[in-house]
């Protein structure tokens, strides 16, 4: 299967990301898109949309998963970037390297297991490589169980628990990857990729 990846500028790409949210039951906080383009705005971005026929008989594509991430530097002054950066600190190195962070993403459930988030991933690493990333981190929640599935079929190592002494389901993890030819040398998806500005 070919998959139809498309790359948007900030502001679309903000819209898309914020329509698409309203379809997932595990968002309780669906984000807005002008936090979408705050949080984005000034920083090396990334706003991936993976498409499919909206039903069987139909040849308009629409939107099914998505991926964004972002930059993600040692002298973060936004407060919650700067708390991610005090916790990877222990075991992702900062220093003269660029590291990204996958920030939010998921499938629509119809779409689910059909290669959507592996494609979106790979073509994430493949852009992540040619701008000269090091690494790739990401976080997730330990009741986030699909999520951990796949992020391990991903080969993304745990790097980090943060436990959350009243309900270990709600411990955060930090993964990580590192960024490399080696790595895109096992990527398995057939992508097409369209800029939309
Ligand atoms: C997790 C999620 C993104 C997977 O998306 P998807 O498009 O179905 O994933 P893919 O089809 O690309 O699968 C990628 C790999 O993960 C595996 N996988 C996907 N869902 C899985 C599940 N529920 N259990 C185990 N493995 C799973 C696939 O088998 C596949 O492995 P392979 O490529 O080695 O064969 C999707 O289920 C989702 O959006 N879930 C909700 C997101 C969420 O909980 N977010 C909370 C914040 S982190």
């Amino acid at each position: 299967m070919e998959h139809v990846v498309r790359r948007y500028g900030l502001e679309q790409g903000a819209l898309e990301v914020q329509y698409i949210e309203e379809h997932f039951s595990e968002f309780r906080h669906p984000k807005t898109a002008d936090a979408i383009a705050s949080r984005l705005r000034g920083r090396e971005c990334l706003i991936l949309m993976s498409m499919a026929p909206a039903s069987e008989d139909d040849d308009a594509l629409i939107p099914v998963a998505f991926k964004v991430g972002h930059e993600l530097k040692a002298a973060e002054t936004h407060p919650d970037l700067a708390d991610l950066v005090r916790e990877l600190d222990s075991c992702v190195r900062f220093a003269e390297r660029k590291v990204f962070y996958s920030w939010i993403g998921g499938t629509r459930t119809e779409w689910r297991e059909q290669g959507h988030y592996r494609a979106l991933t790979e073509q994430q690493e493949q852009w992540a490589h040619d701008q000269g990333y090091h690494e790739m981190v990401v976080k997730t929640k330990n009741r986030f169980y699909a999520m951990r599935s796949t992020l391990a079929r991903l080969q993304f190592d745990v790097v980090k628990l943060q436990p959350d002494p009243d309900d270990a389901a709600a411990s955060k993890l930090y993964l990580s990857k590192r960024i490399g030819a080696e790595l895109l040398r096992g990527h398995r998806t057939v992508r097409t990729v369209e800029e939309t500005r």
